[in-house]
């Protein structure tokens, strides 16, 4: 059985996210995405938040699952004995730092490799930054993100 995981912060996931695990799902017999922590970031939405936007916004894409992980997500593939890490790659600025987690990666896990797939035209632009940024400033986010969390999303911004 192939398995992949599809890790990222998802703070929140986006409609590009779900391009990307709906691609991810076609490919692998198992998909785990994983909520994680990106040192860099400060989250909007609690870990637990973050899991049930997801767990709703993939119920309908089969054999994915969704989990979360306060460690290396090299750890986290080696415990589910996942073959491949999928990651959405949207232009040029993204790769330099993209391809150093998938270097740092392969040397702390060599059993797993990081898979890139190129995201589709109509999703380039979009982040999660990006929609909470919108979000904050009292502006349309449907569209960017699934119709089940819109409300949560505009309730964090007191809206
Ligand atoms: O959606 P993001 O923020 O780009 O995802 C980045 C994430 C969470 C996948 C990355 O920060 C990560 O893997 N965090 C887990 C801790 C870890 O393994 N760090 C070393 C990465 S080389």
């Amino acid at each position: 059985m192939k398995i992949a995981i599809c890790p990222g912060s998802f703070d929140p996931v986006t409609h590009g996210h779900l391009d990307i695990i709906r691609r991810a799902a076609a490919m692998f017999d198992r998909v785990i995405v994983v909520v994680m922590t990106n040192s860099n970031k400060v989250p909007m939405f609690s870990r637990e938040e973050r899991v049930d936007f997801l767990l709703r916004a993939t119920r309908d894409i089969p054999h994915v699952e969704v989990d979360t992980y306060g460690g290396l997500l090299a750890d986290y593939a080696r415990q589910k004995q996942a073959t491949a890490i999928v990651k959405g790659l949207r232009a040029m600025s993204d790769f330099e730092y993209e391809f150093q987690m998938a270097l740092t990666n392969r040397k702390l896990n060599p059993h797993v490799e990081t898979v890139f797939l190129t995201t589709t035209a109509e999703h380039m632009y979009l982040s999660s930054s990006l929609v909470k940024q919108v979000a904050q400033l009292g502006g349309d986010i449907t569209g960017f993100v699934p119709d089940c969390i819109v409300e949560d999303i505009l309730r964090k911004n007191g809206r």
